[in-house]
């Protein structure tokens, strides 16, 4: 796993997004979240400025609120329209289909659409306060497919700020399982802020554990976590992190 500790990590994610789309990549990963924002953003200027096109490309979103119309303002499926795919030239996007009567056929049905489209070639991710990646709460099988999930209340607590009332954050959702994650060719974390210390240090540093669901990435084989400083300050390995960033060779 490579930690890159940086000022912008949204420059970072966003060069190894363009660098696997311009190298032939068909199928990015995508997450939603405040932090993958300003990645999007830049990815949006590129495409606007420098003519990044995204038009061989599908997406496969993470996970979906289950109950919430996709018109709802914080639905994922609206959020991601706003944000950035309704902003570029991308082709299908794809989301599970959490309206439907049946969830958890739901779930299994976007496991297999992702298994056709797939494999991802590059999945974003954030990562939550408690180390959730999509919605894998911790305990979360580490080989678990796509399913619903029953949302922790730290994490209703923290996604609250998005809607008038706790009340209204949905209970449920349906999420790529972290097996499924791992399918993917290349995975990039971001994550920023104090509140993500703790959660970023159990990830990158702690044993390979369902307690923190984001240690998946240390299984994988080409994972990336992109931190800025106030992510990184429960790290102890820092100086390796930062010379080993310094001195990178072309992979
Ligand atoms: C949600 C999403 C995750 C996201 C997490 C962190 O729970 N399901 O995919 O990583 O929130 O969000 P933020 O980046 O806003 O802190």
């Amino acid at each position: 796993m490579e930690v890159v500790i940086t000022d912008h990590p949204e420059l970072v994610v966003a060069d190894a997004v363009a660098e696997a789309i311009t190298g032939g990549a068909t199928t990015l990963g995508l997450a939603t979240g405040s932090s993958p924002l300003p990645t999007y953003r830049e990815l949006i200027r590129r495409h606007r400025e420098e003519g990044l096109s995204f038009a061989n490309v599908t997406a496969v979103m993470l996970d979906e609120y289950v109950g919430l119309p996709h018109d709802h303002p914080e639905s994922y499926t609206r959020f991601i329209h706003d944000n950035f795919t309704g902003l570029i030239d991308i082709g299908d996007v794809y989301l599970p289909d959490t309206m439907s009567d049946d969830p958890k056929k739901a779930a299994r049905d976007y496991d297999e659409l992702i298994a056709r489209v797939g494999p991802v070639d590059v999945q974003i991710l954030g990562i939550g306060s408690n180390g959730h990646i999509g919605f894998n709460e911790p305990s979360s099988s580490l080989t678990s497919r796509t399913r619903l999930k029953t949302l922790a209340e730290r994490t209703r607590l923290d996604n609250a700020r998005f809607f008038d009332s706790l009340d209204e954050v949905p209970r449920h959702a349906i999420t790529q399982g972290l097996g499924t994650i791992t399918e993917a060719r290349r995975l990039v974390l971001a994550a920023t802020g104090e509140g993500k210390a703790a959660a970023i240090a159990a990830a990158v540093e702690g044993p390979l554990s369902a307690a923190c669901p984001a240690s998946i990435l240390q299984w994988h084989a080409h994972a990336t976590v992109v931190v800025d400083r106030a992510a990184a300050a429960l790290l102890r390995d820092v100086d390796y992190y930062l010379n080993a960033y310094e001195h990178k060779l072309a992979r």
